[in-house]
């Protein structure tokens, strides 16, 4: 999604602001934009498309200017193309914004009825024009101020003034910012990862905040331009992390770190020698927890999906899920004596930070599963559980997943046992078999020359289906979301014992079926679903960790991974799945890592 930088220094700052937004192009986007203050005049550049064609257009025509703003877009208000990338200038302010201006239509309306002009189909110009009108009659501040009180909406802004050249004005409201120090130079970012080569001293405006930088000094303010402090933090620097490496793209790159990222995930919650799992400070008595929510939005929400699963097994706490946009306007009774945790790799899902705050406007206890642990989501919650997956740089989630299920499953193990309804044996035993997880995954992704194989069957097909029970109906959920997301196939998870209720009537000949059946409680069931399948024609792909199966001739493909225990069953039978979408993806030539229309971090709603 969009991503913001603005930089104040003593030298010029174009070179910088490029490289930033390098480090943004992960959000997704489709058109890039910069303006400098140039000699007292605002030089603006964008195109269409990538960083590399706004490099291209600097090198030819450079820009020299000690302080400016830079921005990656992801549209939303009118189409992708040179006109609408931002920023937005008019003669005296140029303006980058993350968000949706709400009422834009009818301020625009207001506008030009007035005889203002607009060039763009966005709703950012209004900003433009409001501001630029506002520094008729005030200074930038004041402008900034009453501009941002006619606006209804999210934003992150960026604005530099052509009279003013030397300060940059920043403006949170609901869409994430954050502010970077270093010596004779101040930046302005969208999040820190854009701002680590340049500082680890950061700043997180929060809603309704507005600062003013300049190269020397940074000012903040509330939303009554009273002028407030705020804390800086050092900010750990996982640079090398989210470096590509010899891997053809980060996906891969991620897929294939998820050893070390779920041993290093174990290692800080598993006390190997006392067999224990390092988590306290519960915000609720975990004895005294009635009901737990669990909440997110696409993968994350998948995450929530199998929880849900593994605390019924584990405990008598009842558990509800919901989609972070659709709990956000549900009419619910929040009640003191539930949990409610929210789970999200960039903790900047707008959706899902919306829902963390009603439940704190409704006094309920917040947990966060996140992987950014500077977050918005991270820094509003009563209680964070960090996933140390490290920077996920590809937009489908891989190694976050596997981070938020091991997270997940040791809480629910915590709670088990804290709560004295799992035996210390039983208690012990899960520990064990999360200790050797990290091996267990090694050796399925030497599969992957399997899974190439079993990738060539999907090129042609029309669409698909992944079908599981139980715990493998979100693990389901998940492979057909990797799928679609990456290489356009039309791909749908259904819990297999659904389908006689419809989902049968698509089932063809040749139409590829990917059945995931763990050799858990569901087991006998799933082959008969999946029979049902065969008898109609559909080609079977069948993912399991039982050793004895008949991998009959019926079945097209067939994939074992080893078993380690039935409630990890879903966190092993994923990985095949990754690698699967991933090859796919490969083969049709699509953009594994960036794939279109979509954005790694939604900070919209
Ligand atoms: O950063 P979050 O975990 O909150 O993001 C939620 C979803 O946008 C994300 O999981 C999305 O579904 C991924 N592209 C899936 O691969």
């Amino acid at each position: 999604m969009c991503g913001i930088i603005g930089i104040a220094s003593y030298k010029p700052v174009s070179v910088n602001i490029i490289n930033s937004l390098k480090k943004l192009e992960y959000r997704g986007y489709d058109s890039a934009g910069i303006a400098t203050i140039k000699k007292d005049l605002i030089d603006e550049k964008k195109c269409s498309g990538r960083v590399d064609e706004l490099e291209k257009i600097l090198f030819k025509t450079p820009s020299d200017g000690n302080i400016g703003i830079g921005h990656v877009r992801w549209a939303t208000h009118g189409i992708p193309n040179l006109i609408n990338a931002h920023p937005h200038s008019s003669e005296s302010v140029s303006v980058v914004h993350n968000g949706i201006i709400e009422n834009s239509d009818e301020l625009k309306k207001n506008l030009l009825s007035k005889g203002l002009k607009f060039k763009s189909q966005t709703d950012t110009e209004v900003i433009t024009i409001l501001i630029t009108e506002e520094l008729k009659k005030n200074k930038p501040l004041v402008s900034v101020f009453k501009t941002l009180n006619k606006l209804k909406g999210s934003f992150a802004l960026g604005i530099i003034f052509k009279d003013f050249p030397n300060i940059i004005i920043g403006a949170r409201r609901g869409s994430p910012l954050a502010v970077g120090y270093s010596n004779k130079e101040n930046y302005l970012g969208s999040d820190s990862y854009a701002l680590k080569s340049m500082t680890n001293k950061i700043s997180y405006l929060d809603d309704g905040e507005l600062c003013v930088l300049s190269k020397n000094e940074v000012s903040f303010y509330d939303f009554s331009m009273k002028k407030i402090n705020k804390k800086v933090h050092i900010v750990s620097n996982d640079e090398n992390m989210a470096e590509k490496g010899d891997y053809k793209n980060f996906m891969s790159k991620e897929i294939f770190e998820q050893p070390i990222t779920v041993k290093k995930c174990v290692n800080e919650y598993i006390d190997n020698l006392k067999k224990d799992i390092n988590i306290f400070n519960f915000p609720i008595d975990p004895r005294e927890i009635k009901k737990i929510y669990l909440i997110g939005c696409g993968t994350a929400y998948h995450s929530c999906l199998v929880t849900k699963y593994w605390i019924e097994e584990l405990t008598n706490i009842d558990v509800e899920t919901d989609i972070a946009s659709e709990f956000r306007y549900r009419n619910l009774k929040f009640d003191k004596k539930n949990l409610y945790i929210f789970v999200s790799q960039s903790g900047e899902t707008a959706d899902t930070a919306a829902a963390l705050d009603i439940c704190k406007k409704n006094n309920v206890k917040t947990c966060s599963v996140i992987n950014v642990i500077e977050s918005t989501i991270a820094r509003n919650s009563d209680w964070v559980l960090p996933i140390h997956a490290g920077p996920e740089i590809g937009v489908a989630s891989t190694k976050a997943f596997l981070g938020q299920l091991i997270v997940l499953y040791i809480l629910s193990l915590k709670l088990a046992s804290v709560r004295g309804e799992i035996t210390k044996d039983i208690y012990i035993k899960n520990i064990q078999n999360l200790i050797t997880l990290p091996e267990t995954i090694k050796s399925i992704l030497k599969l992957e020359s399997k899974i190439q194989m079993m990738a060539k069957e999907f090129i042609n097909a029309r669409g698909t289906m992944f079908l599981g029970r139980g715990s493998s109906f979100p693990i389901a959920l998940e492979g057909a979301l990797k799928l679609k997301e990456l290489s356009y196939l039309h791909a749908e998870g259904y819990p297999a014992g659904e389908m006689k209720h419809g989902p049968l009537a698509l089932i063809e000949e040749g139409l590829p079926v990917i059945v995931i059946a763990p050799k858990d409680k569901y087991y006998e069931k799933t082959l008969s679903n999946m029979q049902e399948v065969i008898s109609r024609g559909g080609k079977i792909f069948l993912l399991t960790d039982n050793k004895k199966d008949a991998l009959s001739e019926n079945i097209r493909f067939g994939l074992r991974v080893p078993h380690l225990d039935n409630l990890l069953s879903g966190i092993l039978l994923t990985v095949p799945l990754q690698l699967l979408a991933y090859h796919v993806a490969l083969l049709k030539n699509c953009d594994i890592d960036k794939p279109r229309n979509l954005a790694k971090s939604v900070t919209v709603e």
